[in-house]
């Protein structure tokens, strides 16, 4: 039986068009009327004024970092539940990481704590530079609190959306809030190009910064001349045909994957304490575009996380632990944290479960079914 894997890309006949479509057109090099077109489909699905299309949803991260001014002796306070790009993004501009824990409901960051962390670390008279909360697994975060708190204190949120294009928080669109936003289109997010990112602003400044800084900080002259180091960051010609593609495809990837939470929710219905992280329907104008669907085993007694995925494994089908928090991760081991023990148990109890747009009913009863068995025989 072939495995049933994560979060596997889907593409077809239309992007295949695409792509012929953009090496007949002679735009095979960087740039190009694709990446204008992208970039202007995302800003009309996200509200945003303005797009940068990049090599992947870190060096989005990166320069919008650089932009808020992140170097060293300065702090970026982020969510300390989310995958390593996040926390490299800040390494790489030399500034400190100090991460901030989750909340149960859903993992994504304890909103009260990361203004509080901010308020500690302006209180001892350190700069904080961006505040960096992450959409997990599609899920938006708390913008109405983090907002308006972050913006009385003076910090900019730089919004980690690489999860949750598609999704909405109280009417508004994953990608809208913040100073920035920036998105994935790595091979396993809901649309691909297969590796890419997007940063999103309304600030035109910050934009046109970061797209100087993403082309080598090459100088308006006839010849190359360079006053600041820059980077090779823009997304290709071609990736970006393969972007608009996927992103005509997205509400459909979407019901698709919300249709499969729905079959899990449904299935787990009448397992005492099996807790899912998100939802599927659609609550005060905020939907998740269901990316990955995570459960917390908790109430289980006697199945941990590593057990559950250990034992689909061993039937073909790949689950996986929750991001494993960046302040118990060896390489942050001496990182500064604001704690409060919550992500900690999720990545004991949390798994998410296979949630790709190309799953079949059958494959998702499969997994199903495994989970069930190692629930009622534990
Ligand atoms: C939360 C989060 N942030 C950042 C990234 C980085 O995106 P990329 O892989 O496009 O660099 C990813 C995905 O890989 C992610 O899941």
């Amino acid at each position: 039986m072939a495995r049933i894997l994560m979060s596997q890309a889907s593409v077809g006949p239309e992007e295949e068009e695409a792509l012929i479509r953009a090496v007949r057109s002679g735009w095979v090099a960087p740039l190009g009327p694709e990446v204008d077109a992208f970039e202007a489909a995302i800003c009309e699905r996200t509200g945003r004024e303005h797009a940068l299309a990049l090599a992947s949803g870190t060096a989005a991260l990166h320069l919008a970092l650089l932009e808020f001014g992140a170097k060293p002796g300065v702090c970026v306070v982020l969510s300390s539940m989310t995958f390593a790009a996040t926390a490299n993004a800040v390494a790489y501009t030399g500034a400190e990481a100090v991460f901030v824990d989750s909340r149960e409901a859903d993992g994504n960051v304890d909103a009260e704590l990361m203004i509080e962390a901010v308020r500690v670390l302006q209180g001892e008279g350190r700069e904080v530079v961006a505040a960096i909360p992450v959409d997990l697994f599609g899920r938006c975060a708390d913008y109405d609190v983090l907002e308006p708190a972050l913006g009385e204190l003076g910090v900019p949120v730089l919004a980690d959306a690489a999860e949750s294009l598609g999704s909405m928080h109280r009417g508004r669109p994953a990608g809208s809030f913040g100073e920035a936003a920036a998105f994935s289109f790595n091979g396993n997010k809901i649309i691909t190009t297969s590796g890419g990112g997007m940063l999103v602003s309304d600030d035109g400044d910050l934009i046109r910064r970061a797209r100087y800084l993403s082309t080598q900080a090459r100088e308006p002259a006839p010849w190359y001349e360079h006053t600041e180091v820059g980077f090779n960051y823009r997304m290709s010609n071609i990736l970006a045909a393969l972007g608009r593609a996927q992103l005509s495809k997205l509400d459909e990837f979407i019901a698709r994957r919300r249709e499969i939470r729905e079959m899990y929710l449904e299935a787990f219905s009448d397992i005492d304490g099996l807790r899912f992280l998100g939802r599927s329907e659609e609550v005060d104008g905020s939907t998740e575009n269901c990316w990955l669907t995570a459960i917390d085993l908790g109430g289980h007694v006697g199945v941990s996380a590593d057990e559950m995925v250990a034992h689909l494994d061993g039937n073909g089908i790949e689950g996986r632990h929750l991001w494993k928090p960046m302040h118990l991760q060896p390489l942050w081991e001496r990182a500064r944290v604001f704690e409060n023990g919550v992500s900690e148990g999720l990545f004991k109890r949390g798994i998410t479960l296979p949630s790709g747009y190309g799953l079949t009913n059958g494959e998702v009863e499969r997994v199903i079914g495994a989970v069930r068995e190692k629930l009622d025989r534990a």
